[in-house]
């Protein structure tokens, strides 16, 4: 095929030899499938600024860090430079994210490397070798979709354990390879601990991949992993492999009622000894 324009640097440099065939074309990347020698590689190349809308990330943005704190102040401001920052800001959270997530061995597609704003990866595929599909394009067995949602709850938290919340996950950003279920696109990636809206996002992240799960396993609809973990790293006590029930006891106004009430009845039962007690005194005069 004619080669993209936006491939066109890394085939001068060396980085990858030919583009074989766009997989996709979205909102606010292209994706295609390169060769790097031998290896079948895939590529995402970030579409302009002006064809996203960066206001409405401005709340991913929060608590995330940029270089230096020049480039921290024009971050923030709505200069030339600003936006350029904001920019490459966006695009390198992917690739650094990837990074991260991959050492940590959560399932996500191996990086190899950012360049010209080009994001190089692993191609994630199915068992015949062909573009993997999206969770919400199968059809799962219940014990699979169980075994599914295990994985990704797991791979949530150790994500969360790394600091950072996914902040756009669902049945889309989830590809299904023939050994479980990889996540994919990284750029909104949220810290968890500098964003007001964090626990938000993750239980919104957390509650799509339930929904679509619970399609195939129903008994999943009622389960509230998100507020769990959150609720053990919030307290510091979340690890890789804390046990993870799904059930979650909602701070109540019934038991605080209950604990009140049985105050009271104290209280009254103390006020009718001390009385009886006085009684007895005065009966004794
Ligand atoms: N590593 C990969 N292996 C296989 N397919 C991929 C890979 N990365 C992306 N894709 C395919 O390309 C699509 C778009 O990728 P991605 O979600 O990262 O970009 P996007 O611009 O955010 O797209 P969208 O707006 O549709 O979410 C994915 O839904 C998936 O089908
Ligand atoms: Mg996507």
């Amino acid at each position: 095929m004619k080669t993209p324009q936006g491939l066109q640097p890394l085939i001068d440099d060396g980085i990858i030899d030919a583009v074989l065939r766009p997989l996709k074309s979205g909102k606010e990347a292209s994706v295609y499938v390169v060769r790097a020698g031998d290896e079948v590689r895939c590529a995402k190349v970030y579409k302009d600024m002006a064809q996203r809308s960066f206001q409405a990330r401005v709340q991913y943005q929060e608590g995330r860090k940029a270089r230096g704190s020049r480039e921290q102040r024009a971050m923030g401001k709505a200069t030339k430079f600003g936006r350029r920052e904001q920019e490459a800001a966006w695009k390198t959270t992917e690739v650094d994210a990837l990074y991260a997530l991959a050492d940590a061995g959560v399932r996500v597609p191996q990086p190899y490397g950012f360049f010209h704003g080009v994001l190089v990866m692993d191609l994630v595929t199915d068992a015949e070798g062909f573009s993997a599909p999206r969770l919400g394009e199968v059809e799962l067995e219940p014990a699979q979709a169980r075994d599914y949602h295990a994985m990704l709850v797991r791979d949530v938290v150790r994500m969360l354990l790394l600091g950072m919340i996914h902040g756009d996950l669902s049945e889309y950003n989830v590809l299904v390879a023939p050994d479980g279920p990889v996540l994919i696109d990284f750029p909104q990636v949220v810290s968890a601990a500098g964003n007001n809206a964090a626990r938000t996002m993750l239980l919104r992240d957390v509650h799509n991949i339930r929904d679509s799960l619970a399609r195939f396993a129903p008994e999943l609809a009622d389960t509230h992993y998100g507020e769990e973990m959150w609720a053990l790293f919030e307290a510091g006590e979340l690890r890789a492999d804390s046990p993870l029930t799904g059930q979650f006891v909602f701070d109540t106004h019934a038991a605080d009622t209950r604990a009140v009430l049985w105050s009271i009845e104290d209280a009254r039962q103390e006020a009718i000894i001390r009385q009886q007690g006085r009684e007895e005194a005065d009966a004794a005069d």
